[in-house]
């Protein structure tokens, strides 16, 4: 955590422009990623190019900009800019602020409105993946980028005993809240519903998916979901494990599931 708190330069901006939010804070973190991932990932794109003179003057007012003008757009996640003395391009990409680029040297600077989380870089292990869907694999979940346009989920075989994940945070984390993304397509009614969240300190003495139930349960989402569908289920109070897992109790079809979050 040292090296994300002394690499990643938090901003705190305050805007008079967030009637739908409960906060008018909205805090970005700076991130670099690839400009192939960007255009590769991203479903919707769009460039403020040139900037109005008063955004350009200073670093913190483009920031400040951008960040605005990102927040009002309802699909931007994340704008990025590699050029001090051009504008800023807005992405439907959600990129959390501890992801890290295999190309660090030639990546953009991006800002992210995500928040740090626990599952960016954690461990998982998951039931059997559907070879059906090669990209479909359970690294996706913990690899701090989604994009919105399909082939970025986990999905497992139609097997009951397939339709499970476990993240695994290395040490015990407290917090509130698990965020679910489902997959990028109608399909999402039947591969994310009867979900069981549960937490838990140790492995289980028994193999998932049976043994999962040895740990206490933290939420359950019925569903069904909908396509890219973000369900966010909250504790009513904060609650301490290391490991979190996902069964989904309805065996007619797949399991999968597009991102993951949890603080
Ligand atoms: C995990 O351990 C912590 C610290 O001992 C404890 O507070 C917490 O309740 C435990 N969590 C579960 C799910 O048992």
């Amino acid at each position: 955590m040292t090296f994300l708190h002394t690499t990643t330069t938090l901003f705190l901006l305050t805007t008079t422009t967030t009637p739908a939010s409960a906060s008018n804070i909205q805090r970005w973190s700076q991130v670099l990623v690839s400009p192939s991932l960007l255009t590769a990932k991203s479903t919707v794109q769009s460039t403020a190019d040139p900037l109005p003179p008063e955004a350009m003057a200073s670093r913190d007012k483009k920031i400040k900009y951008c960040s605005i003008t990102c927040h009002r757009l309802s699909w931007c996640r994340v704008w990025c800019t590699d050029d001090p003395t051009a504008g800023c391009t807005f992405y439907d990409l959600i990129v959390m602020p501890a992801y890290q680029d295999p190309t660090p040297l030639t990546a953009t600077e991006c800002f992210t409105t995500r928040r740090f989380d626990f599952v960016t870089h954690a461990t998982i292990t998951s039931g059997q993946q559907n070879v059906w869907v090669p990209l479909g694999i359970k690294e996706n979940i913990v690899d701090g980028i989604h994009s919105f346009g399909g082939d970025d989920n986990f999905v497992s075989t139609i097997d009951a005993d397939a339709q499970w994940l476990v993240i695994d945070f290395g040490n015990t984390k407290k917090f509130t809240q698990v965020l679910m993304i489902a997959e990028a397509s109608p399909n999402a009614a039947m591969s994310l519903q009867q979900v069981e969240i549960r937490i838990g300190n140790t492995t289980t003495t028994a193999a998932p998916p049976e043994g999962l139930q040895e740990y206490k349960l933290f939420g359950k989402f019925p569903g069904p979901a909908t396509s890219n569908q973000e369900i966010m289920i909250t504790s009513h109070k904060p609650v301490s494990a290391r490991f979190v897992s996902f069964r989904k109790l309805d065996y007619q079809f797949i399991f999968a599931v597009g991102h993951i979050e949890v603080y």
